[in-house]
């Protein structure tokens, strides 16, 4: 090992992070078993495929899905709304990178509530800043009524699935629909607003509303095969495009539109062979220990991430609390900021500097979070650390590169602005499992309540931010794109780069520097 840390350290801290993994893929296989096995055994008794089939049927075979937000609205309503009943990720399709969202009708007929919301305007979020095809594999009931309140009305609400399909389709981004199941009230706009879609016979419908309300409204009595099924719109309205005789037929379609869409122009980086690191990503175990509190060296860390383990640092000797440098992960060039400790003006002027050097060279950035926060106290404020710090967390902000973070530690106060937290639109955003994030250490924010005062709940809130502070609380909540496992680290940045690539960087601008 190149790191300074004790083996007994490094063995101790490999068998901690066993149980911490092993409660992860529990929790993990918890939320990517569709709904209930009852609602499961309908689902395919009808003759459809599940959604996570769906996928797998529509990737190129042997291709990684990056899998995003499976905590989404974990530990909320009872848990029954497994990853939120929609699966969103990035897969290849006919050799192109393409976002896939899947409506789980396992679970509650794949209604929304406000995670499901959430995580689907993410993916197109993801879809538009990437500039990346989208495919809604689409198998949805509409909005979860009983929480209507929390999902219609307000601005990144319900109708904001349209708005950015309308946005996104103005920027040339393809999107094509696959009917698989019920398609109604403002969910019929996700084909509707699609650049092509596809029926599946006898199972898709598309209605704005469905037999019941028809009857409730006008008394007008229709099935839902007349009122909107796949005969009635791929021959009489003209809403959908083609029609599929079942799921396997519906995605081969698919695929071959995917075929006919124009190749767009790349980003182009000077990529070089992919080269594995020197030691093996599972030691990173063995660097994490379970009080964060005590440091993790990011050095080691960076070791097992990079080609070669070569990392070319910059500015070794200042502002050591930020560790800057290049390297390369799987080929492709990264500039890389990692926290060795809290943020000084020094290690401040140092990132911003760095980040600079990157957007001039075209360099995406990765930033491995593990911050307490900036540096507190008389000398560090009149030393202008506020100053400092703005220029950091604007060079972050006006980066006109990718950038990537991973939150590895901690990930406490304004430290998270500056290392291009969510607020800061990183490209993706992944957590490791032990990882926390809040406002300031549950400690800390009980000992400034207990300072001015108010020493009843301060016993309560450290609880509550052990509790909120936690991967699953964040992830859940979709504060972040996912939960990973830190030896799947490298795998998972290689693909977010490539798919980076698929929108040119902007051109470099930045704001006043306060000096
Ligand atoms: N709001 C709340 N719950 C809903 C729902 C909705 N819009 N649509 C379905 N559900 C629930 C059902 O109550 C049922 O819950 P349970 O498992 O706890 O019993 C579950 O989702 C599955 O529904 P079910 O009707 O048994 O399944 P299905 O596969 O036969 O039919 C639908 C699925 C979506 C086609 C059908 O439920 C339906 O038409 N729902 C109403 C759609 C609608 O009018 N939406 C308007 C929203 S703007």
């Amino acid at each position: 090992m190149t790191d300074k840390i004790k083996q007994t350290d490094f063995h101790q801290n490999i068998k901690n992070y066993e149980e911490i993994l092993a409660d992860f893929r529990s929790r993990l296989a918890s939320v990517t078993s569709h709904g209930t096995p009852s609602a499961a055994e309908k689902h395919c008794s009808r003759g459809k495929l599940l959604a996570r089939e769906r996928i797998n049927l529509l990737v190129d075979q042997n291709t990684p899905f990056l899998e995003l937000s499976s905590f989404a609205a974990y530990n909320q309503y009872e848990n029954a709304f497994p990853s939120a009943g929609i699966i969103t990720g990035i897969g290849v399709v006919e050799d192109r990178e393409c976002l896939i969202l899947a409506n789980d009708a396992t679970v509650k007929g794949g209604t929304y509530i406000r995670e499901t919301i959430k995580k689907h305007v993410r993916a197109q979020e993801i879809a538009r800043q990437n500039k990346l095809i989208c495919i809604y594999l689409v198998d949805s009931g509409g909005i979860y009524l009983p929480e209507q309140a929390n999902v219609f009305p307000d601005r990144f609400d319900f109708g904001r699935v349209f708005y950015n399909q309308a946005r996104m389709s103005a920027e040339g981004i393809p999107q094509i629909s696959v009917v698989m199941g019920s398609c109604t009230a403002g969910g019929a706009y996700v084909p509707a607003m699609s650049d092509e879609t596809i029926m599946v016979r006898n199972q898709g419908t598309i209605f704005i509303g469905g037999p019941p309300l028809v009857k409730a409204a006008t008394g007008e009595e229709v099935t839902p095969e007349e009122l909107g099924g796949a005969e009635i719109h791929t021959s009489v309205s003209g809403v959908a495009d083609h029609i599929a005789e079942d799921d396997v037929d519906a995605l081969r379609i698919c695929r071959n539109i995917i075929v006919g869409l124009p190749v767009q122009e790349k980003q182009k980086l000077d990529c070089q062979p992919a080269n594995e690191p020197l030691h093996p990503a599972e030691e990173i175990y063995g660097l994490l220990p379970s009080d964060l509190k005590k440091p993790i060296n990011a050095h080691a860390i960076i070791d097992r991430l990079v080609d070669g383990s070569e990392f070319q640092e910059f500015k070794t000797n200042y502002g050591k609390t930020l560790v800057t440098g290049f390297a390369r992960i799987w080929g492709f060039p990264i500039g890389i900021i990692a926290n060795n400790s809290f943020l000084t003006s020094e290690s401040s002027l140092k990132g911003a500097h760095f980040i600079q050097l990157c957007v001039q060279r075209k360099i995406p950035l990765l930033f491995l979070q593990n911050i307490t926060g900036f540096v507190v106290g008389k000398k560090y404020e009149h030393g202008g650390i506020a100053r400092d710090g703005a220029k950091l967390i604007n060079a972050v902000a006006n980066a006109a590169v990718p950038k990537f973070t991973i939150v590895i530690g901690s990930s406490f106060g304004a430290g998270n602005y500056a290392m291009a937290g969510r607020a800061f639109d990183p490209h993706f955003l992944f957590m490791w499992p032990h990882s926390r994030i809040s406002v300031m250490g549950g400690e800390q924010a009980s000992g400034v309540l207990n300072s001015i005062g108010s020493n009843g709940s301060a016993n309560s809130l450290l609880q509550q931010f052990e509790e909120e502070s936690s991967a699953y609380y964040s992830s859940s909540r979709l504060w972040d794109d996912g939960i990973i496992d830190p030896a799947d680290t490298r795998k998972v940045l290689a693909m977010a780069i490539s798919v980076s690539l698929n929108r040119p960087f902007e051109k470099p601008e930045y704001g006043v520097f306060r000096m």
